[in-house]
């Protein structure tokens, strides 16, 4: 973890948002000087074979990514893509800028290792964060654009704000993300009920594919939703991903609950991330996992703080993972720390993709093996319906095993 738990109690002695913004500022100073990237890349890159993802048809370099809400106005892209995450997520955006709610507005409960946040979607708007995605990058790696409504849009108006959205920053996202799952934005969660999230699903799938027609490209499109889902509601999220088209699914945001928190400042009101999400997240990724019968693919998120939280979310169905209070605590050397060790988890397990490892720890319960249902590295895991090639992340059998090659760094 090098230098960061020496850095850390600096920062912490500081405001959260404060110490955010001072981060970015710092990053967004250090990252004009020549020669930052190559030392950034030389010092947090891990890359390996067996952590290389296909997804939609993007190549992921590895399974771990920035969460939405870390960077909402795009302005670090390119710095953490350089600390080895395969993709940042940026937003949430809205169509037009909002300041979000008062400050303060972000709590850090130390001892329990998680965040409060009621930020409030403060965010540039769409079209700043669409100037800012159309520069050109340095990093290779996948940008996710993540699409909000404006506080002061009426609920029953709020798939215009998305298309809007949706419009200004199709051509510069790699993948689509409807957040109806923030805490934050009076009502919004509300869209996560069947009727109202079957008619917003389909209209800006159905916009996604008209776009598709006209630009020769298809942008993936993924539905984030709420970890206090009920299993009812989980039910019918996954009834209206798989009878649309929806891409995939990132499970989750941050919670409502409060169980097991020790700071104090767990009274204040706001959504819960970070450690004490860890179990709920696995549940909610297991559940859909099993409701989506394998053909979906899922984002976890919530959290993960080393390589076996990320390892036991992927276990579970997560084909990608993302961090944003691990990012806090843990710092700069996460995404690093992670791959290095799912990488010897994978070996220890002896899969040779981490593809291999989606779901696994479900394999038996959706369909037992047969003797001669054995498949080449990563093909679909047994037990899983067939997906189209796009969704499965397969790449040929030719892969080497976690062990049959170094880890190159560059
Ligand atoms: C300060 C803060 C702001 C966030 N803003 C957003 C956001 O704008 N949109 C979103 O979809 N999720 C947002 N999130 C939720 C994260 O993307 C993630 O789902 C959640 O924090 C759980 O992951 P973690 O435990 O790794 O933090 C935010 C989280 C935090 C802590």
């Amino acid at each position: 973890m090098g230098l960061y738990p020496l850095i850390r109690p600096l920062f912490f002695r500081l405001n959260p948002e404060r110490a955010h913004r001072l981060v970015f500022r710092l990053v967004r100073g250090a990252s004009v000087l020549p020669g930052f990237y190559p030392v950034e890349r030389g010092l947090f890159q891990y890359r390996h074979p067996v952590l290389e993802t296909r997804l939609w048809g993007l190549d992921f370099a590895n399974p771990v990514g920035v969460a939405a809400g870390f960077d909402k106005d795009g302005e670090l892209v390119d710095p953490l893509l350089g600390l080895g995450f395969s993709m940042v997520e940026v937003g949430t955006v809205t169509p037009r800028p909002q300041p979000g709610n008062p400050k303060p507005r972000l709590f850090r409960l130390e001892q329990d290792q998680a965040l409060i946040n009621r930020m409030g979607f403060n965010n540039q708007g769409a079209y700043s964060l669409a100037s800012r995605l159309s520069r050109p990058r340095r990093n290779p790696g996948l940008v996710g654009v993540n699409l909000g409504k404006n506080k002061d849009t009426p609920l029953d108006s709020a798939g215009e704000d998305y298309l809007i959205a949706m419009h200004a920053l199709y051509d510069v996202a790699d993948y689509l993300v409807v957040n109806v799952s923030s805490p934050n934005t009076p009502g919004l969660r509300l869209l996560q009920g069947k009727p109202s999230l079957e008619t917003l699903m389909t209209l800006l799938t159905g916009e996604r594919e008209k776009l598709s027609a006209i630009r020769g490209r298809r942008v993936p499109m993924l539905l984030k939703v709420s970890p206090d889902l009920t299993p009812e509601g989980l039910e019918d999220v996954a009834a209206v991903v798989l009878a649309g088209r929806v891409d995939g699914v990132i499970a989750a945001n941050t919670t409502l609950g409060r169980e097991g928190l020790t700071s104090p400042l767990a009274v204040e009101t706001g959504g819960l991330s970070g450690k004490p999400l860890q179990d709920t997240t696995l549940r909610v990724v297991a559940q859909l996992y099993r409701l989506l019968e394998g053909r979906t693919p899922i984002i976890g998120v919530g959290g993960v703080m080393d390589a076996g939280d990320a390892y036991r979310l992927i276990r579970a169905g997560a084909s990608l993972v993302q961090v944003y209070s691990g990012l806090v605590y843990r710092g700069p050397g996460l995404a690093k720390q992670i791959n290095r060790g799912l990488t010897a988890l994978l070996e220890k397990d002896g899969l040779n993709s981490v593809t291999q490892a989606v779901g696994l720890d479900h394999q038996k319960v959706l369909s037992p093996p047969k003797p001669s249902a054995k498949k080449p590295a990563g093909t679909q895991p047994k037990g899983e319906r067939p997906r189209p090639p796009e969704q499965t992340g397969e790449k040929p059998a030719k892969k080497p095993t976690a062990k049959a090659k170094k880890p190159g760094k560059s």
